[in-house]
């Protein structure tokens, strides 16, 4: 019996010891179910969580995939510079580095309209001696015109022709081209070096068409596109702008204001023809109400003479680099056809090539 009690008292003993010991190894804090153990950090943060940085677009690619616009370019001394009726140049601006090129003048005096800014007389010079090679012969007849000069041009035609018709063919001062020093009108012997739309269809005018661009210039106010420069055609009137641009504009069709995403509205009356000297000029277009002085050149009826028919359609190319520009427009799109909707006849041609009529300006 005492050995049974013993027993029952070692029993009882190694019960309480378990209970006693058995807490003491499972307690210590209980964990809220609210409480969640903290993950470890890996240094990033999951991309849905990431809060979205206000400066930079939802999708940056549709910044990056926009190349369509060209900003306008108006400062008055770039070589791209857009100057119009709605871009104008200070009065005040005068290129500084004005300077003769050497080739033929319809004229033999000195004037500054035989200047041009230096790059663009090299070029030009280029330019003529390559169409020599081919055995064109081409002369300058008006470079460079001061704002003040623009503007003696310009009212002599308006009191001539009225303002309509002058606005059509004559650039207001302060919007002519010719006082960036990046213009020159060119003639040649084969229609008595005047300024006149039957020179694009001599071999020079031909050539000059499709040459110019190799020397950094365009023919600035083309057939059919009167509606957008706001001039009639002007195959004479050669604009340097650099090779780059000048052969992305030629091989896509596209004039300076088209480039830039702007266009300049057509004047109502759509009559005239240049220019700096209007009662020298032969009319390819309807006569102005005040005739100058009787022309001996035959008088073709149509308002725009048609450029020669073109087979090959050159495919858009790469744009060339932008320049750096004070504001941005919406570029143009590539132009499919030319707005020509008249079908194209062919002008009277001299057929004894005249002899070079100096100009007489003043
Ligand atoms: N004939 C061009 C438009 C000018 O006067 O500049
Ligand atoms: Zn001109």
């Amino acid at each position: 019996m005492k050995r049974y009690m013993v027993f029952l008292l070692t029993v009882l003993l190694l019960c309480l010891g378990v209970f006693v010991l058995y807490p003491a190894k499972t307690s210590g804090p209980v964990q809220s179910p609210h409480e969640t153990t903290s993950p470890v950090s890996t240094g990033t943060v999951p991309s849905s969580t990431a809060t979205p940085n206000p400066l930079l677009p939802e999708d940056i690619s549709t910044i990056l995939d926009k190349d369509d616009t060209v900003p306008v370019d108006t400062i008055p001394s770039s070589y791209t510079a857009l100057v119009n009726r709605n871009y104008l140049l200070p009065s005040d601006y005068i290129p500084t580095d004005l300077a003769e090129p050497n080739i033929r003048f319809s004229f033999g005096y000195r004037d500054d309209k035989r200047k041009l800014r230096k790059e663009a007389a090299s070029a030009l010079e280029k330019m003529f001696h390559a169409a020599e090679k081919k055995k064109i012969i081409l002369y300058g007849v008006s470079g460079y015109r001061s704002y003040q000069r623009q503007k003696q041009i310009y009212d002599r035609n308006v009191a001539i022709r009225g303002r309509s018709a002058t606005d059509t063919v004559s650039a207001m001062p302060g919007s002519s081209e010719h006082q960036t020093g990046l213009t020159i009108d060119i003639s040649a012997r084969s229609v008595g070096c005047r300024l006149d739309q039957s020179f694009g269809d001599t071999k020079e005018g031909r050539w000059v068409a499709k040459n110019a661009h190799k020397y950094g210039y365009i023919v600035r106010y083309p057939y059919g596109k009167s509606k957008i420069t706001g001039y009639h055609y002007e195959p004479w009137h050669i604009r340097y702008v650099g090779r780059s641009v000048a052969t992305y504009l030629y091989e896509n069709n596209l004039t300076l204001e088209e480039h830039y995403g702007v266009s300049c509205n057509k004047p109502e009356k759509d009559t005239g023809v240049d220019v700096e000297e209007p009662d020298k000029v032969k009319y390819a277009t309807p006569k102005p109400t005040k005739k100058p002085r009787p022309t001996a050149s035959p008088k073709p009826k149509k308002t725009e003479k048609p450029k020669p028919t073109k087979t090959k359609k050159p495919k858009r190319t790469k744009k060339p680099t932008k320049t750096k520009p004070p504001r941005k427009t919406s570029a143009p799109k590539p132009t499919k056809k030319p707005d020509v909707t008249k079908k194209p006849v062919s002008t009277p041609t001299p057929t004894k090539e005249p002899a070079a009529t100096p100009t007489t300006e003043e």
